[in-house]
């Protein structure tokens, strides 16, 4: 436990203020949509950035882009501001962990050329950073990171709490009054503990973060919240000797490496904002010899594999008893949504009959525990996604069929139970 002291310095100047009796202008809300900067936006340079922030920056906007140590937010960061540069936006970069030479290296290893006009200051002061901003007047401002800028106001370290709420205040009132669109950049620890991203959540007004996929050199940034757009919006990167450079086509890259005709296998299409990307969910099965049998899973819900592992159990008569199962999901993506559901089941139950589900074939559904297939969230979008990558068949819930009639190419095959859609799909014995 460490004591930090708050001072209220500002109590004074609230007196003052209501003494004064401020002067308050209301307006109607209507008006505002006439204003210049309603619907402006600044584009990024990144197609798939644009999307995730909602179409583009907002002037005034402050958003924190939280992740681990390491996992290129300043590298995504310092692109963002070359490509800005690059259309003569000003923008300025407020480092308190590098060194102008380290970041220079950076940028020239990213490809941003030496004439750039990028502003750059490397300091730990609230001060000084508010001084730059006076002078130069961005459009764009990073602030690297929040937890190693400090205001002199208070007596604390930077980082601690304090300090990290009233560095995120000011550079809310400097975005704010004078329509600057600030990035904060929050490190966030294994445990997403720490003074920083998570309590700053509500101050920001949109907060981002930035995760490895556990596996290869991918990098997900999703939108946590977003007052400017959707959240849950996924961009899909990839770290490269340059920098890192956009996924346009995550299903495809996702897919590239699949094993083909092994059991055990299934195709899942989560949504992820309004977009989907197709990825893979494997399952193995192992005879337990001694002990509890293990469930050991990977970007998939343990509780929801008990209980999918339950219904295969009581309505496929599958037994998995005395097996241990294991089940993750390719490419390192996260699976979290109900409408996975049947595909993780039909992936344990391949893997535990080594029965071989065809690579085209995709299987869209919430199980429910008598076995029912329960309709899900954004199914046109899905099939429309697996259409794309070569997907032919859909196994979807008998209720959604008459809203994606019509939409998509592929050979529709509703369901009611799993019990129907397991014996539908055409089934290759595995020897
Ligand atoms: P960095 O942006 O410094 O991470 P953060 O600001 O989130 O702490 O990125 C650091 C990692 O990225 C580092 O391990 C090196 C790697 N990297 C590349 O692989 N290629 C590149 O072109 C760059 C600039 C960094
Ligand atoms: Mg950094």
């Amino acid at each position: 436990m460490v004591e930090e002291t708050y001072e209220k310095a500002e109590l004074e100047h609230k007196k003052i203020a209501e003494n004064e009796g401020l002067q308050v202008e209301a307006m109607p809300l209507g008006s505002f949509l006439d204003s210049a900067t309603a619907h402006e936006r600044i584009a990024t340079g990144f197609q798939e950035l644009d999307r995730v922030f909602g179409g583009g920056l907002v002037p005034g906007s402050l958003l924190l882009l939280g992740g681990e140590p390491g996992i290129g937010k300043s590298t995504l960061l310092l692109q963002l501001i070359g490509n800005l540069a690059k259309k003569n936006q000003k923008v300025l970069y407020v480092s308190g962990e590098e060194s102008g030479p380290q970041v220079a290296a950076r940028a020239a290893r990213l490809g941003i050329s030496k004439e750039a006009p990028i502003e750059f200051v490397s300091t730990n002061s609230m001060s000084v950073l508010k001084s730059a901003v006076k002078k130069i007047k961005p459009q764009v401002l990073v602030v690297d990171s929040v937890q190693t800028i400090a205001d002199d106001v208070l007596e604390s370290a930077a980082g601690t709490v304090s300090q990290v709420r009233e560095v995120t205040q000011s550079c809310l009132t400097l975005s704010k009054g004078q329509g600057i669109t600030t990035f904060l950049i929050g490190h966030l620890t294994k445990e997403g503990s720490l003074a920083g991203p998570k309590l700053l959540e509500h101050m920001v007004d949109g907060v981002f973060y930035f995760e490895q996929a556990s596996n290869g050199n991918f990098r997900l940034l999703r939108a946590q919240k977003n007052r400017f757009g959707a959240t849950h919006e996924l961009a899909v990167f990839e770290m490269g000797t340059k920098g890192l450079a956009e996924i346009l086509n995550p299903s495809e890259r996702f897919l590239m490496e699949r094993a083909h005709d092994a059991p055990g296998n299934a195709l899942v299409a989560p949504l992820e904002g309004t977009r989907s990307f197709l990825t893979e969910v494997q399952a193995l099965t192992q005879k337990c010899y001694f002990g509890h049998p293990a469930r050991t899973v990977q970007g998939v819900d343990r509780n929801r594999v008990a209980v999918l592992l339950a219904v295969a159990e009581k309505v496929l008569q599958i037994s998995f008893g005395d097996s241990d199962v294991f089940v993750k999901v390719a490419s390192g993506a996260k699976v979290e949504e109900p409408a996975s559901d049947l595909a993780i089941l039909f992936a344990m139950a391949s893997a535990a009959t080594q029965k071989i589900i065809p690579g085209d074939w995709l299987m869209l559904g919430e199980v429910g525990l008598s076995g029912e297939v329960r309709s899900v969230a954004g199914l046109a979008s899905r099939l429309l996604e697996a259409q794309r990558v070569g997907v032919r068949h859909a196994v979807i819930p008998s209720y959604s069929l008459k809203e994606v009639r019509g939409e998509t190419s592929l050979e529709l095959h509703p369901v009611k139970n799993i019990k129907e859609a397991w014996n539908l799909i055409p089934h290759r014995q595995n020897h």
